[in-house]
């Protein structure tokens, strides 16, 4: 699509940095993964962390996903947003104490809770209120994600969840507090998985779970097993849609239940990333002593994964490309007083100069969520392809 002079010129109107959001691949994402999904009868809960615009989230709702939370304000706007409290549920380490209520007072679908203290804090809270809480015990299965180290989730030395050595305990708290009801298995193992052996693994670690529950006679309605199916940020227009029935296969076969177990994901950037660009100018071009670079009006402000966690971003030019002309390497940078403020060291373009638009692709998730406005930077203007 960026290779498209039409989509060029109507760019080259808009002020930027700006996210370009292609909602008509959005929406052919999210049918995708509901088809896959209905035919197994699993639910999905759409991760608001991987993006909370507001059109982003109407579409997501209108095809009847839930929403997965991980702040009051994102069980706020959700319920803003029109999806039905009895498919939203509250993730999160540290929920304090006006979220629980917030939640309470929505009467969400669950809890997904990470502690002793908190299911005991839920509890209490809960008897104020004059309800009862639906809650999942998120266990901390100690499965390697493969995936980067700042977004594995599930090994004994990750913060989530409850350890094994816990769950005796945590099974007691459970019967003795009155205002909590346990529904099922929280599991999530960490993001940008792409070896679906991963979620095998998780499988025979959420059987084990499951049954050992149920012989001490506590039966588990749902089995959540979270998210983290992985994107292909190497080739976006290759892949621009993940393979939801191979991931959900694994799931279909390898997890133990009866028809009426239910089983729930929470997808977030399996289904957002791909129709996601931060669009940018060239401001100006440089010859460093080593390096030629590009740079842009977009920096770590507006897209931070690469200075983070030293993600790949495909980076290019947009516009027709002249055919025969050779191409050089960059260092693309933005704008921002630090030097790790880099999208891409030595990419390959064609020759840029001030004024033409960049694309850094598969930014959908966990991109504009993610912003800051260090530097006192602009707030994040947008673009819809519909
Ligand atoms: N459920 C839980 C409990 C999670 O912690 C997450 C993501 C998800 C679901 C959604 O995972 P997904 O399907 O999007 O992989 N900022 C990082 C990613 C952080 C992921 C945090 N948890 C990045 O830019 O790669």
């Amino acid at each position: 699509m960026f290779k498209n002079d039409i989509i060029k010129n109507n760019l080259l109107q808009q002020e930027t940095p700006l996210y370009f959001y292609d909602l008509r691949l959005l929406e052919k994402t999210l049918d995708a993964a509901k088809k896959a999904a209905d035919k197994r009868n699993f639910h999905i809960h759409y991760a608001l962390k991987a993006n909370f615009n507001d059109r982003i989230l109407s579409l997501i709702q209108s095809k009847g996903f839930g929403a997965d939370c991980v702040s009051g304000n994102e069980v706020q706007k959700s319920i803003d947003i029109g999806f039905p409290a009895e498919k939203i549920t509250f993730a999160g380490v540290g929920k304090s104490d006006k979220e629980i209520i917030t939640a309470l007072k929505h009467k969400i679908f669950a809890f997904n809770v990470e502690s002793i203290q908190e299911l005991e804090v839920i509890n209490e809270l809960a008897g104020q209120v004059g309800e009862k809480a639906n809650v999942s015990l998120r266990i901390n299965p100690n499965v390697d994600a493969h995936t980067h180290h700042y977004i594995t989730t599930g090994l004994d030395e990750n913060k989530f969840g409850v350890p094994n050595s816990e769950l005796e305990k945590a099974a007691a708290v459970i019967n003795s507090c009155e205002n909590i009801h346990l529904v099922g298995l929280h599991f999530h193992v960490g993001s940008q998985i792409t070896d679906l052996n991963v979620f095998k693994s998780l499988c025979v670690k959420v059987n084990e779970w499951k049954n050992w529950f149920e012989e001490r006679g506590t039966y588990i309605k749902v089995l959540n097993v979270g998210g983290g199916l992985g994107v292909d940020y190497k080739y976006p227009d290759e892949n621009p849609i993940p393979d939801f029935e191979a991931y959900f296969d694994i799931f279909d076969k390898f997890l133990e239940r009866t028809s009426q177990q239910e089983v729930h994901f929470e997808l977030g950037r399996a289904l957002v990333a791909q129709c996601g660009t931060l669009v940018s100018k060239v401001l100006y071009t440089k010859s460093g002593v080593k390096k030629n670079f590009l740079i842009l009006d977009a920096g770590m402000t507006e897209l931070m994964r690469p200075a983070l966690y030293q993600a790949y971003h495909k980076i290019e030019k947009i516009g027709e490309e002249i055919a025969g002309v050779q191409k050089l390497n960059y260092d693309v940078v933005g704008p921002i007083c630090e030097s790790s403020d880099c999208f891409g060291k030595e990419v390959e373009l064609p020759p840029c100069k001030r004024g033409d638009l960049i694309a850094i692709r598969t930014a959908g998730a966990y991109g504009e969520v993610m912003a800051s406005n260090y530097n006192l930077r602009n707030e994040i203007r947008h673009y819809y392809y519909e």
